[in-house]
Formats: C-alpha cells, sequence, structure tokens
C-alpha cells in the first residue's frame, strides 16, 4: 500500500487565518481524502510557524507577550480546520520542543558537512517576507518600504546546489505544477549564480538559536521549512520512507519551495519531495486576501457556517483553475453551489429515490438490466475525474464529476421513466441507481458529508472505496433529506 505525505504551508502565527489560507488547506484536504479513498495510507500535516522578527514585532505592537501571542493565534489556525472539518493528521508549531531539537540537529549536521560558514550580510530586507531583497526601494509583495540591514550571519553555500537543482527540475517534469511555475522556477535558476543564503539573525532573539552561537537565531525559513521533515510520522524516517512527498503552497512562496528547500535537503542527505503545488492567489476586488490589506479579509468559519463545509471548498475547488488568480465573489459563489449541489447532484439523488421507491416499493431488483450506453458515458466521466486528480488539474476533475451529475439527469430527462411501464421504467432507474453508487465515490473526495448522506439513502457501504466503483450496488432505498440546501 502505498503511504503518500500532505503538506500545507506552516502558516504564520501573525494574524487570524483567513480564505486564502484555508484555501491551500482544502486543496491538501481534498488529496488527502482522495489517496484514502484510493486505498492508500495518507497523512496531512499542517501548522503555525512562529518564530521571527514579524511575530516578534506584531506581538509586541499587541503588547503580548509573545508566547502568548503565538500561542492564541495557533489555536485561531488548528479551530478553524476542525470547523471546516478538513482531515488534518498532525498540527505542529514551529515552538514544539522535539521540532526546536531537530533544527538544531539539522544546522549541526549542514556545518558539519561544510555547507555553513559565517560572514556579513549587508543589503535589504523585507520583514514581511522575511527575506532579503537584492534591489528595489519597497518589497513587491507587500508594497512596504525595505529595510537596510547590516549584521554578522551564517551562510548557506546554496551556490554548490545550483546545477543539481537544475539538473533535478529538468529531469522531473512533475516536480513543480503548474508547468509555468516549474518554468519559472528554472529561468531563475539559469538567469544568474545562486548567492549563497543567508540563515541566521542577530536582530531577533525570537527564533531557535544557533548551536554553540547564541548571538544568531537560525532563519524562520529554515526552521519553518524543517517542518515538514519533524511532522512526518516518525519524523526523518517519516519523511524518508513515504511513497510520495507533495507540498501544497501558493505562489507567493515557490522560491522557497522550490530552489531553497530543495538544496537544503540535498546539503542534509535526505530526499526530495516528488511535487510542490502552487496554488494562485484568492482576491477581493482584485486585490490579494491578506492580512496587511483589512478590506479583503474573508472568514472563512462564518462563510462554512452558512453554506456548509462541503459547499465552501467545492466552490473553491470547481471555480479555480489551480495555479490562477481568481476573485472571490459571494454572488457568483451562490449559483455555483445551488447550480451543482442543490440542483445538480441534489435533485438527481430525491428525483431517483423518490421516484424508485413509490414505482417498486418492494424494493428495485438490484439485478436489473441496465442501460450500458448511457453507464459507460458515466464511468468515463469518472475515469476521467480520477486521471485529472492524478495531474493536479483539480477544476477540470470537479467539471468531469459535474458531467457525470448532468449525464444521469439528461438522461433520466430524456427517458422519463415515470411515464414508462414497470418493465421498462426499472432498467432505467436501476441505471441511474448504479450510476448514483459510484459518483457518490467521487463525491467523498470532493464533498464527503454530501456523499455520506447519499450512501446512506442508498445503503451503499459506509466507506467509500474506489475500487468499488462499476461492482457495488444500492441496498434497502431510503428517503434523504435534501442532500445540500439551496442557498438562497
Ligand atoms: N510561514 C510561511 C510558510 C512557511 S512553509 C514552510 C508563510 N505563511 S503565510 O501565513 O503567509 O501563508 C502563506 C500561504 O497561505 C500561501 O503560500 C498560500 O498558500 C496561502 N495564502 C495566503 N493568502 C492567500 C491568498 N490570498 N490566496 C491564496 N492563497 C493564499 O508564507
Amino acid at each position: 500500500m502505498n503511504n503518500h505525505y500532505i503538506t500545507t504551508p506552516i502558516y504564520y502565527a501573525s494574524g487570524e487565518p483567513h480564505l486564502g489560507h484555508a484555501y491551500t488547506s482544502m486543496v491538501a484536504s481534498l488529496y488527502r481524502r482522495y489517496h484514502t479513498v484510493c486505498g492508500d495510507s495518507a497523512y496531512l500535516i499542517t501548522g503555525t510557524d512562529e518564530h521571527g522578527q514579524k511575530i516578534e514585532t506584531a506581538a509586541a505592537t499587541a503588547g503580548v507577550p509573545v508566547q502568548d501571542f503565538v500561542a492564541d493565534k495557533s489555536v485561531a489556525f488548528s479551530e478553524l480546520w476542525q470547523s471546516l472539518k478538513l482531515p488534518v493528521d498532525a498540527f505542529v508549531r514551529t515552538t514544539d520542543s522535539d521540532h526546536v531539537a531537530y533544527v538544531q540537529a539539522y544546522w549541526n549536521r549542514l556545518l558539519d558537512r561544510g555547507d555553513l560558514y559565517l560572514g556579513r550580510y549587508e543589503g535589504l530586507y523585507c520583514v514581511d517576507c522575511e527575506q532579503y531583497v537584492t534591489s528595489g526601494e519597497t518589497c513587491e509583495i507587500h508594497r512596504k518600504p525595505l529595510t537596510p540591514y547590516a549584521e554578522p550571519s551564517y551562510f548557506f553555500r546554496l551556490s554548490h546546489y545550483q546545477d543539481a537543482l537544475i539538473e533535478h527540475i529538468e529531469a522531473h517534469t512533475d516536480f513543480i505544477t503548474p508547468e509555468s511555475r516549474r518554468q519559472e522556477v528554472l529561468s531563475f535558476l539559469k538567469g544568474q549564480p545562486l548567492r549563497d543564503l543567508s540563515v541566521s539573525r542577530t536582530s531577533t532573539r525570537w527564533g531557535v538559536p544557533v548551536p554553540d552561537d547564541p548571538d544568531h537565531v537560525i532563519y524562520v525559513w529554515l526552521d519553518a521549512l524543517l517542518t515538514y521533515v519533524t511532522a512526518a510520522p516518525g519524523g526523518e524516517r517519516g519523511w524518508e520512507e513515504a511513497s510520495t512527498r507533495t507540498h501544497f503552497i501558493g505562489k507567493d512562496i515557490l522560491t522557497f519551495h522550490g530552489v531553497y528547500w530543495p538544496a537544503l535537503l540535498l546539503a542534509g542527505g535526505l530526499k526530495l519531495p516528488d511535487r510542490i503545488v502552487a496554488n494562485g492567489w484568492l482576491t477581493v476586488e482584485g486585490r490579494k486576501i491578506a492580512k496587511s490589506d483589512p478590506a479583503t479579509i474573508v472568514d472563512p468559519a462564518a462563510l462554512a457556517r452558512s453554506v456548509g463545509t462541503d459547499g465552501l471548498p467545492w466552490y473553491l475547488i470547481r471555480g479555480v483553475r489551480l495555479g490562477q488568480d481568481v476573485n472571490f465573489d459571494r454572488e457568483h459563489l451562490r449559483t455555483v453551489l445551488n447550480a451543482d449541489l442543490a440542483n445538480g447532484l441534489g435533485n438527481l439523488v430525491a428525483r431517483t429515490i423518490g421516484l424508485t421507491r413509490k414505482r417498486f416499493p418492494d424494493q428495485l431488483d438490484t439485478q436489473t438490466a441496465i442501460d450500458h450506453e448511457t453507464y459507460d458515458a458515466l464511468i468515463f466521466s469518472i475515469d476521467q475525474v480520477g486521471a485529472r486528480l492524478t495531474s493536479f488539474r483539480i477544476s477540470q476533475a470537479a467539471e468531469a464529476f459535474v458531467a457525470g451529475i448532468s449525464l444521469l439527469n439528461r438522461y433520466l430527462q430524456q427517458r422519463e421513466p415515470w411515464k414508462l411501464p414497470d418493465e421498462d421504467c426499472a432498467p432505467v432507474l436501476a441505471t441511474v441507481l448504479r450510476g448514483l453508487c459510484d459518483l457518490s465515490v467521487v463525491a467523498a473526495v470532493f464533498v464527503p458529508d454530501i456523499a455520506a448522506r447519499i450512501r446512506v439513502a442508498l445503503a451503499c457501504p459506509e466507506t467509500p472505496y474506489w475500487n468499488d466503483i462499476g461492482r457495488k450496488s444500492w441496498g434497502s432505498l431510503s428517503d434523504s433529506s435534501p442532500v445540500f440546501a439551496r442557498l438562497s
């Protein structure tokens, strides 16, 4: 059995979580569910990034001791994931003592291997990015002035890994998704000689101390990236032994994941991730949702309370081509959810079960012959869902699921089984019921609560498995409450 290791970014504990954070976590969760439904083992980690100057400053501004500040924010993130019912297996904090110990041990390993040296950094810094910037007066992402810094710093010999990185990314065309992002990283790597990376700070005390040099704390990005190893089940062994390692991130942190992280792993002698999947930005009125722009903030918990924990990710997954920026629009959200879930899927379930119970009150024989042409077309759509998920075309996968639903709805519309005598009505309903059993497996990946309701109504086995598609039929039908309540 494969075991898939999946990560979200380790979110900064500097503010409240918003819809932008939730989006990446919902995409990662979809894959956690997909692997499980496929019968594989999967492990999803997430957590909070709690060190560094940005957080120290945020705590000072709030007038709260930094430990209390990060504890509070960390709870806000973990409670959000619970309220969105995300299938998170481990939630880590960079202030956890075993993580801190691992970061220091990794530091020593890099030092022993000759990949760290003490030097001096002079240049400009964006505190919000926690990154040195080579040119300009303001940060392009945060539109804030850059701070001039001059401080002693340890450096990581990033330059040693430039060729190895180019070779790896060229040879592994799946390493970064979408392809445009892979090209972006490749042109960055080929465009200039890489400068060694400054990996310690003396300007803040809030971080993991450099072993044997307590004036320095370890650069917050090195600290945070290593969470991916410390949070794996069994730590480093879990990282090494996973069948696949997939990082879901936003495009804003691509260089950290596509360049620095693999170089740090190569230096430590660890395996590289298999996939880095970069999503675009959710915007509001064209502006990136960000805590620095309060007018853009959308509270994901409140939204999920009104449209459901299935409705919210469905909208974002169906409506956003992975990798592209998209504007969040409540009216559009309502339209999509009503069309796909209330009208499309909901009506299909309700009218099929309603009509079958009415016409065949003693139970429709599960051995009834089915219409193979329609059923095969449905299986084709479902196969497309699987193929598209495997290649991380998730909105297209969602479209193939909708195509399957529409196909059965059209079939009912065309055949009008309610007008047919029993012997002709039975095969039509049997075809749709078989199809619904299969679609409920797919639904378990996208909209798990809805899927569970459908499976109860059809008396399908409680645990959905992709391998059951085409093999299992319905049981004793019961009327279900609407699978998705129409939004007004
Ligand atoms: N702490 C670092 C990540 C360290 S990973 C080892 C960080 N944190 S963050 O809180 O700023 O979160 C960044 C991630 O949140 C982005 O990469 C993205 O996945 C998600 N998003 C934050 N705002 C977003 C949007 N407006 N739209 C889509 N995703 C966004 O960077």
